[in-house]
């Protein structure tokens, strides 16, 4: 079985996660669960990012210590991960004890090679966003991420001999086109980063404590990029007593991140590696961020509601299908609860939704639900059956360039077609003569056929609904394979009574 390896970045618990998170890790778990469904051996990793002088601010000023400060919001995002259903393989937290060992060796082996020296960083420093900037970065001598005051800082520091590793970079992004995704993103890299030059990294601190220690020198401690990168490796048991997942799972097959720290993965991330003697991971998609009234949604901007209040409100396949579909992949995207409750009502509820209804109650009505096929067809059936024979492959394509928003669209384009093919076929004018009743019986049998594709090709995306959907319409076949060949539904088997999938959201706003 081939394998595959996906990741999200692991996130700072420095507040309870928002919307934003929910994108990334939602994105990440439909391909994960597409893969998965398609026949490949997935690997699923996400996980926290807990070290570093934010979080140490943070659990003084709440008074715990940082330890007790991350347990609680740890708690809090598995709780979260589990309502939207994300199906990750492992969890990974910076301050579980493989992690630090695994760390450690890392850094005192880099020193040892010489990747790793001693020198003095001085610079200007953004605490909140934990990042070093040159003067020329700023703007309006802030921090350009953030906007907040910088201050400089002068410090002893270990450094990571990131120039020298400038044209195997290049070498690299030149022999795997596909890398760095999508193509604008590669260009932003090689242009304001590569081109201007690499400077080396500062990989270590002395001014904070909340951090794994430097072995060989115990006032420093590991600076985050080093600390936290690496979580993809020793996740895997990287350089720890049983390194089997390691063996079978690294390279990764996709790092997804947020654009703004592609950075990290591209230019960081394949350095270490370099250093490490490592393959390299196979792709880094950099997505946009969703926005809130032009500006990101973030911790800092405080502009968010607990994800938690739109499941509850809404429906957790809901608020995945939004995350999956609304945003041109890539891109930034806008996100309100307005946009979410017209998405649902125009998707799910409309075209899906009332698609199996009418469907179910037809059935019902004209055979009792049961599933009938007199195989009586005619041109007008062509288009549909094809459509939904050929979806699996549509999809395919998608997903494989990660174009998950429009992997969605194909199939909900199938269940338009279904909605139009009742209204121009009529069953409901045919079932006045029974004369028809083969015509209607396989007028209906094309529509359970075509919804039956879609559910299949939809679990990875809104999984409780299309356990719904299985289960009305009594088949417990869902395999991939089963989405290939129109006619899996069995002559005479008997439908489940019709439920409405969803209601319709009529909350005012
Ligand atoms: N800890 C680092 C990542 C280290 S990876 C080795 C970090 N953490 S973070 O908590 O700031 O979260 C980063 C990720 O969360 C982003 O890269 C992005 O994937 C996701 N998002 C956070 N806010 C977001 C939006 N408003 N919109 C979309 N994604 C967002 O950076």
């Amino acid at each position: 079985m081939e394998k595959f390896y996906i990741t999200t970045p692991i996130y700072y618990p420095s507040a309870n996660f928002h919307i934003g998170h929910c994108y990334t890790t939602i994105i990440a778990d439909a391909i994960a669960r597409y893969k998965r469904l398609t026949g490949y051996d997935v690997f699923f990793l996400t996980g926290t990012d807990e070290h570093g002088q934010k979080i140490e601010n943070k659990a003084k000023e709440n008074n715990v210590t940082p330890k007790e400060y991350v347990d609680k919001i740890v708690d809090n995002a598995k709780d979260l991960w589990k309502s939207l259903g994300i199906s990750y393989d492992k969890f990974i937290r910076t301050t579980d004890k493989y992690h630090e060992e695994a760390v450690q060796k890392i850094f005192t082996r880099l020193y040892e090679q010489g990747d790793i020296y001693k020198g003095e960083y001085e610079g200007l420093y953004c605490t909140p966003c934990e990042s070093f900037w040159t003067e020329s970065q700023l703007v309006d001598g802030k921090c350009p991420d953030c906007g907040r005051e910088v201050h400089p800082v002068k410090e002893e520091s270990y450094f990571f001999k990131l120039s020298k590793y400038q044209d195997k970079i290049v070498k690299y992004y030149n022999s795997h086109p596909d890398f760095i995704q999508p193509e604008s993103r590669k260009n932003e890299m090689i242009n304001n980063f590569i081109k201007p030059g690499l400077e080396d990294l500062c990989v270590s601190r002395t001014t904070f404590n909340w951090g794994i220690p430097v072995t060989f020198d115990s006032k420093h401690v590991i600076y985050v990029w080093i600390d936290a990168l690496t979580n993809y490796i020793t996740a895997l048991g990287y350089l720890s007593d049983d390194d089997t997942l390691f063996k079978k799972y690294w390279p990764a097959d996709l790092h997804l991140v947020g654009k703004e720290i592609v950075r990290f993965h591209t230019i960081i991330w394949p350095a270490l590696l370099m250093a490490l003697d490592l393959p390299l991971p196979k792709k880094v998609f950099g997505h946009g961020w969703l926005v809130l009234d032009g500006g990101k949604i973030s911790k800092s901007n405080g502009n968010y509601k607990d994800p938690r209040e739109y499941i509850k409100d809404y429906g957790v396949d809901a608020v995945r299908y939004f995350a999956l579909r609304e945003v041109s992949f890539g891109n930034d995207g806008n996100f309100s609860e307005e946009a979410l409750i017209n998405r649902t009502n125009a998707d799910l509820v409309n075209t899906l939704g009332n698609l199996l209804n009418r469907t179910i109650s037809m059935s019902y009505k004209y055979f009792g639900g049961k599933v009938l096929n007199d195989n009586i067809n005619e041109e007008i059936d062509d288009d549909l059956i094809n459509t939904a024979s050929n979806l699996y492959k549509v999809v395919e394509d998608k997903m494989n360039n990660l174009r998950v928003n429009e992997a969605l669209e194909e199939i909900i384009n199938l269940l338009r077609k279904c909605n139009k093919y009742i209204d121009d076929t009529t069953p409901w004018i045919l079932a006045k003569d029974e004369a028809n009743n083969g015509r209607l019986s396989t007028i209906l049998y094309n529509l359970l056929e075509s919804i039956r594709i879609a559910t299949v090709l939809l679990q990875p995306f809104i999984p409780s609904t299309t356990e719904k959907i299985f289960d009305q319409l009594n088949i417990s076949k869902k395999d991939y394979n089963s989405s290939k060949t129109f006619g899996v539904l069995e002559v005479n088997s008997k439908l489940k009574e019709p439920k409405p999938l969803f209601e319709r959201i009529e909350k005012k706003l």
